[in-house]
């Protein structure tokens, strides 16, 4: 047994009757640590049983920082209500990806670097137009996002800063355009080229809804709104999707890869879908004097308040503060969402009745944010789209953290295994003997 100090965690093998102390580091220990706990020496070592990574660190990070309990986000220690209103997407995905706010001229540096890489090979256009008139807009950024590995060869040289970089700048410039393009594509529209003298967000608008007029001249109210969401979007820690970007990510293959797996997990209903789901669900609702018995169907079990409730946050999502105020610009420009005033009501009643006030249940980021998106005129295909855009700076940012983290190694799970053992093989040839019509054979 090591004496460790007081900072440790004793644990007694009731098995064995051997006590092992187990050093405690930032709040946590090491679940290798464990593998010291055997009934013998040939036996295998203690694990642990975390289905979901509910209560396992899979890596020290120093991104984002998130108490679920007071409702607090950070993105290297800046809070997001700060980032929202001050601050610009493009100046949050320097801070995420360098670690500290850019100076003058890196900003310059940078918004030049990422304003002239918005455009893709022309192959990539071609195959873009290979997809069904119908493609879910999803599916076809991830596919594209993971085809630019085979335009840009020389990414899965991660190991040199430069190509990481350059790697980085590519797929933040790369993706309103693959979005965009996804999104005319279910129109049937011509696809429409980045125009370089606009922002990053307003050429996302152009991209988007650019008809025959010269020049897209997108309301900046709402060019303001997009880029608050793309900051709101951009970082939230290990989920799901950051979580599939850097477990692929560990097996050292290339950034656009790595980006691919993390939009597959995003595109799943339990990650990316909820707003979707907010929405059908206020219309379902139609009216005002429907919301009680609808409160009360949720209150007897029967379905759930979409919009509320979240892993993390015990206390209202601060992201859902900012959105909702995001509502009232949008709207002046677009005119009212006649949802909102039903969602309004339902937020009124829910934050007041025991139910939601026991479990902590508050809006969450999806509560408001599918309205916007309806305002822009987005199918609701689209606003899973608008996330990853937004997510792609986080993804980057942890991905090269990963990737220069001394402590990390190739992503590789432990199981516990509940199948059969040892079984002797019996040839198809004599267990199928007498089956007719099979003459079992080698393929
Ligand atoms: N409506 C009604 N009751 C709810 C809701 C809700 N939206 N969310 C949780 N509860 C209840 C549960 O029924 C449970 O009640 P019980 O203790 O009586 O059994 C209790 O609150 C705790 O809920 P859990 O499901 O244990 O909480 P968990 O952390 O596992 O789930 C989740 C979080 C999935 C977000 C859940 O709150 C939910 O389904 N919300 C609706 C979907 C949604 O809005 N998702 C978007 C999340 S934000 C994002 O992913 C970007």
């Amino acid at each position: 047994m090591t004496d460790t100090g007081d900072n440790s965690l004793t644990v007694r093998d009731n098995r064995t009757g051997k006590e092992y102390q187990i050093p405690i580091t930032d709040g946590a220990i090491k679940a290798a640590e464990l593998g010291q706990i055997k009934v013998a020496d040939d036996a295998p070592g203690l694990s642990t049983y975390d289905p979901g990574f509910t209560n396992t660190a899979s890596c020290r990070s120093s991104v984002t920082y998130i108490d679920g309990e007071k409702g607090i986000l950070e993105y290297r220690g800046y809070p997001i209500e700060q980032l929202a209103e001050k601050s610009s997407f493009l100046e949050v995905a320097y801070l995420l990806i360098h670690g500290a706010l850019p100076t003058k001229e890196q900003y310059d540096t940078w918004v030049h670097e990422i304003t002239h890489h918005t455009f893709l090979h022309e192959n990539v256009k071609t195959f873009m137009q290979g997809f069904r008139y119908d493609a879910h807009p999803m599916g076809m950024l991830m596919a594209s996002v993971g085809a630019l590995s085979t335009f840009y060869p020389e990414s899965n040289n991660i190991a040199d800063a430069d190509n990481r970089h350059m790697q980085i700048v590519r797929m933040i410039a790369k993706m309103p355009t693959l979005g965009a393009w996804a999104f005319r594509h279910a129109q049937g529209k011509p696809y429409v080229y980045p125009d370089n003298e606009l922002s990053y967000t307003e050429n996302f608008l152009a991209m988007l809804f650019k008809m025959s007029e010269p020049k897209f001249d997108a309301d900046p109210r709402l060019v303001k709104a997009l880029d608050v969401l793309f900051i709101l979007h951009a970082d939230h820690e290990q989920n799901c999707s950051t979580n599939a970007v850097r477990s692929v990510g560990s097996s050292q293959v290339d950034p656009y890869s790595s980006v691919a797996a993390g939009i597959g997990a995003l595109y799943g209903p339990l990650h990316g879908g909820a707003n979707e789901a907010v929405l059908r669900m206020l219309r379902r609702i139609g009216s005002k004097e429907n919301i009680p018995s609808f409160i009360e169907g949720v209150k007897n079990g029967n379905e759930k308040l979409m919009g509320f409730g979240h892993r993390v946050y015990k206390n209202y999502d601060p992201r859902a503060k900012i959105i909702k105020k995001a509502c009232d610009d949008v709207f002046e420009v677009t005119g009212v969402n006649p949802l909102l005033e039903i969602a309004q009501e339902l937020e009124k009643i829910a934050l007041e009745d025991e139910y939601f006030v026991k479990r902590k249940l508050y809006p969450n980021v999806d509560f408001y944010s599918g309205l916007i998106y309806e305002a822009f005129q987005f199918p609701p295909e689209m606003f899973t789209v608008l996330f990853a855009i937004g997510r792609t700076p986080g993804w980057l940012a942890q991905w090269l953290e990963l990737v220069q983290d001394k402590d990390q190694k190739i992503a590789r799970p432990k199981q516990i295994y509940t199948g059969d053992r040892t079984l002797d093989f019996v040839p198809a040839s004599e267990r199928w003997a007498g089956s007719a019509g099979i003459t079992p054979g080698i393929s």
